[in-house]
């Protein structure tokens, strides 16, 4: 069964979680858009909700399936978010940014009640890091903020860090989120201290923002090939 499908089995369970009233925080990549699908649909049957998108790409689809949204700056509290990631241990850690986003992923995340993530099987995991960690950086010496970071996993007990830039479509010219910044890709094959990366990383200036989301997810909705299992904290 397609990853696509067991997607669309999390971003229907994901709507539980939504009530009439709420300010909700949007969620970026192909699951994000799933449930913005959904959404849309409930929002045309009367329910009244607004959004706050996490990246231009989620704003967009937002207004394309009309789901009302706010200005973060219009905001004082967001209920829930409801977002995709590309790993989830066992303890509701995650790994996120393979769509780039992971900043202003986090921000609303963190500025939420709750946080609820949508994933297919395919993103559960023992260990985080077989999906490289994206990590969000000035482009200011970006080179030399890439040593420091390789230093920083080194030390948090990944082996042998491979921090590469991440560059658009094309192959050449960096590729630049939302936020103005570059990307850099750190494939670590594990991380076996998280927390400990999490502590190291956040000491490197040029630093905007790691993928590793630790104590933020408090419910995993996992979709299967025939429905959906939601994992509560
Ligand atoms: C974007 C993200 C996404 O949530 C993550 O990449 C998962 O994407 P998808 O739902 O397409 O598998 O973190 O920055």
């Amino acid at each position: 069964m397609s990853a696509q499908r067991q997607k669309a089995h999390a971003a229907a369970a994901a709507l539980d979680y939504v009530e009439n009233g709420m300010t909700l925080g949007l969620g970026s990549g192909s699951t994000a858009e799933i449930f913005l699908r959904l959404l849309g649909e409930r929002v045309k049957e009367g329910l009244d909700v607004r959004g706050v998108p996490t990246s231009q790409r989620t704003a967009d689809v937002a207004r394309e399936n009309g789901v009302p949204l706010i200005e973060v700056d219009h905001v004082d509290h967001i209920a829930v978010t409801i977002d995709g990631a590309d790993e989830v241990d066992g303890h509701f850690r995650l790994i996120k940014g393979g769509g780039a986003c992971l900043l202003r992923e986090k921000i609303i995340a963190h500025a939420s009640d709750l946080m609820v993530v949508m994933v297919d099987e395919s993103k559960l995991v023992d260990t985080l890091g077989k999906f490289p960690l994206p990590v969000e950086v000035d482009p200011f010496g970006f080179s030399l903020t890439a040593g420091q970071i390789y230093e920083a996993l080194r030390k948090a007990g990944v082996k042998a860090p491979d921090v590469q830039l991440r560059r658009k479509g094309d192959g050449l010219a960096p590729l630049i989120t939302d936020g103005g910044h570059y990307i850099l890709d750190c494939a670590c094959e594990a991380i076996p201290d998280a927390r400990l990366a999490d502590q190291y990383l956040k000491a490197i200036p040029g630093m905007v923002e790691h993928g590793l989301f630790i104590d933020i997810a408090r419910v995993v909705i996992v979709g299967e090939d025939t429905e959906a299992r939601v994992l509560e904290l």
